[in-house]
């Protein structure tokens, strides 16, 4: 809750009927705490939890009723085929499994999420993906060696997923931050990407990976989904200077007035 305060406040202070979203929401019980902190005594604004079972769901949603948080709505869904509202202020997904955090992704992508918080969970899209391809970079080199063995590829498919993920936001106009989401004995699914839409686009971060892309040979569902197409580098490896941290306003277009206001 700490770590989600400043989306949360800054999205209940721009928009008076902010729609936060929960992703793959299981028993939903970060909706709940978040509604008992945030929402309960604000006068407006939604909690959507979506979820893939539906007993998890009914279960619940009997919770919320008996607790009278009427503004924490229910859908038995699959995130990439959920019905979401036009417009989602905060999305956030827990432990979403594999590719179920790129769905969750691509949704606040497309419905222009302000903020985005996703601890992603076990990932093997990736993994497979580089099993079956042979990455550009490792003609050149030994870095097929890095995941040469079942257990090293699946932590380096692992975090080379989350860097997609993270340049992925970043290309679409989010100002991102990967941090640590809690201690290590309790999950070690512990990476947390939080993002924070600035710009409409960032065409460097946008280049980046369409490199990063083509260098590895990976096709993620996320990019896959958002139509970002590898593109081989002119003239080799990336210059550190050609990657800040953060979006520099020379390379981005700013957000559109809806990602800062109530459209
Ligand atoms: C590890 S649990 C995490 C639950 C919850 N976010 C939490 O942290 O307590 C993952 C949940 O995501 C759901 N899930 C996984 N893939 C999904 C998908 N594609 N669509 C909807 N729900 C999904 C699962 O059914 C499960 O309840």
């Amino acid at each position: 809750m700490g770590l989600l305060r400043p989306a949360v406040e800054d999205v209940q202070a721009r928009h008076p009927n902010a729609v936060m979203v929960d992703a793959g929401s299981g028993n939903a019980y970060l909706g709940f705490v978040l509604y008992e902190l945030f929402l309960k005594n604000a006068d407006s604004g939604a909690l959507l939890s979506i979820e893939g079972r539906p007993e998890l769901t009914e279960r619940a949603q009997g919770r919320a009723q008996r607790l009278g948080f009427t503004r924490m709505q229910f859908q038995t869904a699959h995130i990439d085929t959920a019905t979401y509202p036009e417009r989602i202020h905060l999305l956030m997904a827990l432990h979403a499994c594999d590719t179920a955090t790129d769905d969750a992704l691509v949704a606040a992508i497309r419905h222009g999420a302000d903020h985005v918080a996703v601890v992603p969970c076990c990932q093997a899209e990736v993994a497979a993906q580089l099993k079956e391809k042979r990455p550009v970079v490792a003609s050149s080199g030994s870095m097929s060696l890095l995941y040469a063995h079942a257990w090293h590829r699946r932590e380096f498919g692992s975090h080379l997923t989350n860097v997609i993920r993270a340049l992925t936001l970043e290309a679409f106009g989010y100002q991102v931050t990967v941090t640590e989401l809690t201690g290590w004995e309790h999950s070690l699914k512990n990476e947390l990407i939080l993002g924070r839409r600035v710009h409409r686009e960032n065409r460097r971060a946008r280049a980046q990976l369409e490199r990063l892309l083509a260098e590895t040979g990976v096709t993620p569902k996320l990019t896959r989904e958002l139509g970002v197409k590898p593109t081989a580098a002119a003239g080799g490896t990336v210059s550190s200077t050609e990657a800040p941290e953060s979006p520099g306003p020379a390379s981005s277009e700013p957000a559109p007035a809806s990602a800062g206001s109530e459209a």
